[in-house]
């Protein structure tokens, strides 16, 4: 099976993003990192969400010193998130923001990388908390901020095992397929009835610290960095993948 990527050749627009507010989740570091400095430099106001408060702030720091829209900082460990915390959250940034333009879900944990007959239940429910519980209720309350846009854009972050299984990928593999279970469930609900497209990404082999734990006997260099593999993020993410909804993208 093949995967769409950004069309051939794609270079987005410098002004992309301009006026538009976007929400990405694990933004502190690696791929969620890459696209928050991103969209903010193609002229998004980036919602910067993530549980480690000093990486979330070197974010905003490198994107208010190039030149970029003020960010916003949210902390939230998606670990522990509850329902109350992101009716909390959603309301507030109703408060600030008239409407969200985008979504990014970018956290994931990794998890034990294991048989399924050795795994621990505990395991199998933090993996299952941050990569889906914590992305329905994210996507449940924030959904009329994103439906109060003109356009708005909701990115999954899949991956390869995601969409086929493998041996020892155990709850993050599964996580991955639910992942693309929501995209197509939220994105056939949508279709017809609202502004808002909805898709799923796999980034693909990229050199940040999940890939390094998973693979520690790579050489980290032989994938690309995180902001190498932006033009698909950008694409979904902008305005030039309005009418594209429920598909599976590939980052490369
Ligand atoms: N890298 C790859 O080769 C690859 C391949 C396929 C798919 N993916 C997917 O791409 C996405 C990004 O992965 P990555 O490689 O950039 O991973 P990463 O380097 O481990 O970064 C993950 C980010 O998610 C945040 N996060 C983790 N648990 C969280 C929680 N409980 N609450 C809030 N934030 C949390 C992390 O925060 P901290 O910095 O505070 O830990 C970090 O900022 C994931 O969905 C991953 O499954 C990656």
């Amino acid at each position: 099976m093949t995967y769409p990527t950004a069309p051939a050749g794609y270079r987005p627009a410098p002004a992309l993003l301009q006026g538009k507010v976007v929400l990405v989740t694990g933004a502190g570091d690696g791929i969620g990192r890459a696209a928050a400095l991103a969209y903010a430099a193609h002229g998004a106001t980036v919602i910067l969400l993530g549980r480690t408060e000093s990486k979330l702030e070197q974010v905003y720091d490198a994107i208010e010193a190039a030149g970029g829209p003020k960010p916003a900082l949210v902390t939230l460990d998606l670990a522990s998130a509850t329902e109350d915390s992101v009716i909390h959250l959603a309301n507030a940034l109703a408060e600030e923001f008239p409407h969200l333009d985008g979504l990014l879900h970018n956290a994931s944990v990794l998890g034990e990388r294991r048989p399924i007959e050795s795994a621990s239940y505990a395991g199998w429910q933090e993996v299952m908390q941050v990569n889906v519980n914590a992305q329905f209720l994210l996507t449940r309350h924030l959904l009329p901020l994103l439906q109060a846009a003109p356009a708005a854009s909701i990115i999954f972050t899949s991956s390869g095992v995601g969409r086929t299984g493998k041996a020892y990928w155990g709850a993050y593999a599964v996580s991955k397929f639910a992942t693309e279970g929501f995209m197509q469930v939220l994105a056939s609900e949508l279709e017809n009835t609202s502004r808002v497209r909805v898709n799923s990404l796999n980034p693909g082999a990229t050199n940040t610290a999940m890939r390094r734990t998973a693979y520690p006997a790579e050489r980290p260099t032989d994938n690309p960095a995180p902001e190498d593999i932006m033009a698909t993020y950008l694409f979904l993410m902008g305005d030039d993948s309005v009418g594209v909804t429920g598909r599976a993208f590939n980052a490369r």
